[in-house]
């Protein structure tokens, strides 16, 4: 049994969270633990109803969960940052997932838009440091509401935070070496025994102190791992390339706040909002990883059962693979490329008519189909 904590959420969040666990009992199944689902009720509707956003006693009681799966939360009726400070971030810092994991891949059957690109050419992860930066909410006002108003919000990186995030990102790229070839790494690199690649994504144009210690750390991890390229991007010119040369990415590490931007644009080279997974990682298990949907609540399109639950079912394969159930895993991502290359049911952000129900009747489907 693995005691899983549900944060269903907001907007769109306990849709497409529904179809995720509806996935989890099938493939419970097959492989890993059986799960023992415990719902916590957090978000905009509970806030408006009782002012509460994240009780204390909540916390410990989440703390005791083996893994947190989390829809998305942010609501129209609740001021910015409430929810999303309240909950996400505070749970995100306060059981240390220092390591925001975004992998921006690209299944057969899926359009990008970017032109000339296929699977073979988007694949690659995003490591997004998780703990710091401008995320730590340091800062205030002085004379708040006056002409004179000073706004203050800065970014904080300690070398230990630093890197913790960049060894997890060079372990990363050393593992899938092992398991594919990296068509970015050109003969040379391959005769000198490469075997994947570590970009940094910084501004050490601008941040001369703050990137500064970053680039100095990247340059110090990565003497630990000779088989894996060093590689640097500054953030402007990484979205660019993002868009015209993505197979020249294996493995970002990057600040919390360039890793939030970075991966929107992520999840679109993967065919939308609707398909990207992240899982927010404790690696010393000190405490439970949470894994949740890149998209947020999405009001726009909440309430009407048409979200797109493949991202949610993604997140739900990291966590399997946290959970130590990494047949669980494969099965869950089998089963996606296979709808997915089926080309139906797709919802509307994929051009297509179906429910977010439809499509995880569809999920659950292939799976059956794929087991042996
Ligand atoms: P969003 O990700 O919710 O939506 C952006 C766009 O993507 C919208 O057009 C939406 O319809 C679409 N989209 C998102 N998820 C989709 C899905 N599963 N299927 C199909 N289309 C999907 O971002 P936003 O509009 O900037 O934010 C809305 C709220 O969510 C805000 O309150 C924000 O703070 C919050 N938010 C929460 C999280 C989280 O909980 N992890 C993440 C991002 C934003
Ligand atoms: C995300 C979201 C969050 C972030 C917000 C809602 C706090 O945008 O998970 O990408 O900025 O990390
Ligand atoms: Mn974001």
């Amino acid at each position: 049994m693995a005691t899983i904590g549900v944060i269903a959420g907001d907007g769109v969040g306990p849709e497409v969270v529904a179809e995720g666990l509806a996935v989890f009992e099938d493939v419970a199944r097959l492989d890993g633990p059986r799960p023992d689902l415990v719902a916590f009720d957090l978000g905009g509707e509970r806030y408006l109803r009782t002012g509460e956003v994240l009780p204390d006693s909540v916390l410990e009681d989440l703390r005791r969960c083996d893994a947190i799966y989390l829809g998305a939360v942010g609501h129209p009726g609740v001021a910015p940052g409430i929810l999303e400070k309240g909950i996400l971030l505070r749970l995100r810092f306060a059981f240390h997932q220092y390591i925001n994991l975004r992998p921006v891949k690209l299944f057969p059957g899926v359009e990008t838009p970017i032109k000339g690109k296929g699977p073979a050419e988007i694949d690659f992860v995003v490591v997004r440091e998780n703990n710091e930066d401008l995320y730590v909410g340091a800062g205030g006002f002085t004379y708040k509401g006056t002409p004179e108003e000073v706004a203050i919000q800065t970014s904080i990186n300690t070398r230990a935070g630093v890197e913790r995030c960049l060894r997890y990102a060079f372990d990363l790229a050393r593992a899938r070496g092992e398991a594919r070839t990296f068509p970015g790494l050109s003969a040379e690199d391959r005769g000198k025994g490469m075997v994947g690649q570590v970009t940094m994504v910084a501004k050490t144009n601008v941040l001369t102190y703050a990137h500064d210690l970053w680039m100095r750390a990247f340059a110090e991890v990565s003497l630990d791992y000779p088989t894996i390229k060093v590689d640097y991007n500054h953030v402007d010119a990484c979205c660019m390339r993002m868009v015209v040369a993505p197979e020249r990415y294996d493995v970002i590490a990057t600040t919390n706040m360039f890793g939030d931007i970075i991966t929107d644009l992520g999840a679109v080279l993967q065919g939308g909002m609707g398909l990207a997974a992240s899982g927010n990682l404790n690696p010393d298990r000190t405490a439970p990883s949470m894994f949740e949907p890149v998209h947020g609540s999405a009001p726009d399109i909440a309430g009407r059962g048409v979200a797109n639950p493949i991202a949610a079912v993604l997140s739900l394969g990291m966590m399997l693979d946290h959970l130590g159930a990494p047949r669980g895993a494969h099965a869950v991502r089998s089963a996606v490329a296979r709808v997915l290359a089926a080309g139906a049911p797709r919802t509307p952000d994929l051009g297509g008519p179906a429910t977010t129900r439809e499509v995880g009747l569809a999920l659950r489907q292939a799976l059956e189909d794929l087991s042996p």
